[in-house]
């Protein structure tokens, strides 16, 4: 049959709710897409693999958690929803909420989310709140309204919505007919990190070591303390004080692995070469793992040699076209005439 979406292929191995149909956009069965020229570059000798989540429905890994979350919402009889976002579980909340007729609101740091998921945010229907302040203040409200009010809390502090992302390391499992030897991701809010490595730590095989990559201005877990003023151009991993620090510290001790931050500069090369190399357009956050992988490697704390590697790019490039604009090279202009043409082609 074909594919129905997350719940109707690993509801069983999900603990959620069974009682209503699955609230779904048909999300999950991403591709794992083999790197061989970006390994070349930045990790020599071993097969990397770019787990690409950008192709979910709306463009992030966030619909894995969400059909779980909404679903789990709306068995428990919720009449509307809420989060606070960088911006993909903005979108991402919208869409399933849109889908299963719940009011949806959502919290965003002002002016620090990508364009492209402020629009599909707005025509999926959401109530969208602006906020004076970060993700992290904004994380701070919802939870507190959603403990005063019937609204359901959206956020991965929901357990919900980690039963839907574990899903994406059975499927990368699958995919490779084993587990890889290192699995590369952003970590921001820290949810991701967590949920991957429950899915890991279920499914029984040797699960991989974790490489985990913040923006070195939010870098919280990797400097062990909070960041009042998170900054970072890779907007959706702008957190200072992420819900699921200590399950990701533990993740990454159990798993043997290292966290560690990138500058701008290194997410915005790591950016630029997949898609160069691979014609793989993620968003910036999502290079974040990649220039994780490509520092670790160099500082020799990853050896890539014989070794099967899989990077998470967790949101599609379209989704902040501001940045992709901002780094590109100026288009060359020209006269609509042939002769102009093959001047500055060269041939
Ligand atoms: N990559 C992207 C594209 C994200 O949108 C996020 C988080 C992460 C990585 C980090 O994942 O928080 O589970 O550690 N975005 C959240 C949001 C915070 O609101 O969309 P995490």
């Amino acid at each position: 049959m074909s594919w129905q979406g997350l719940i109707a292929h690993f509801g069983d191995r999900m603990d959620i709710a069974k009682t209503v149909p699955p609230v779904t956009l048909h999300e999950g069965n991403t591709p794992l897409i083999p790197a061989p020229r970006l390994a070349q570059a930045i990790a020599p000798g071993c097969e990397l693999y770019l787990k690409y989540e950008g192709l979910n429905p709306t463009g992030s890994f966030k619909d894995r958690g969400m059909t779980a979350a909404i679903t789990q919402a709306v068995a428990e009889g919720a009449q509307a929803v809420i989060c606070a976002s960088t911006g993909n579980t903005s979108a991402s909340a919208a869409a399933y909420a849109a889908r299963a007729g719940l009011r949806c609101v959502v919290l965003i740091p002002d002016g620090k989310i990508a364009l492209g998921k402020l629009a599909a945010t707005i025509a999926y229907g959401a109530e969208v709140v602006a906020i004076d302040g970060s993700f992290d203040d904004g994380l701070r409200m919802v939870r507190e309204i959603a403990e005063r009010t019937p609204i359901s809390l959206v956020n991965s502090v929901n357990p919900a919505r980690l039963q839907g992302q574990k899903t994406a390391a059975w499927e990368v499992t699958e995919q490779l007919a084993g587990t890889p030897d290192w699995l590369c991701l952003p970590v921001g809010n820290a949810g991701n990190i967590s949920a991957y490595w429950m899915g890991f730590k279920e499914q029984g095989h040797k699960p991989p070591r974790l490489l985990g990559a913040q923006a070195a201005g939010s870098a919280p877990i990797v400097n062990g303390a909070r960041v009042d003023k998170p900054e970072t151009l890779a907007t959706a991993i702008r957190i200072g004080n992420p819900a699921r620090w200590q399950q990701a510290v533990d993740a990454l001790q159990e798993s043997c692995g290292h966290i560690l931050a990138v500058t701008d500069e290194e997410i915005f090369d790591a950016y630029r070469l997949v898609a160069k190399t691979e014609g793989v357009f993620c968003e910036p956050s999502s290079a974040a793992g990649l220039a994780g992988l490509r520092k670790a490697v160099a500082a020799g704390e990853v050896n890539p040699e014989g070794k099967r590697i899989v990077s998470v790019l967790t949101g599609h490039g379209l989704k902040d076209p501001d940045s992709a604009v901002r780094e590109a090279a100026v288009p060359t202009r020209i006269p609509a005439d042939l002769d102009a043409l093959m001047r500055v082609m060269n041939v």
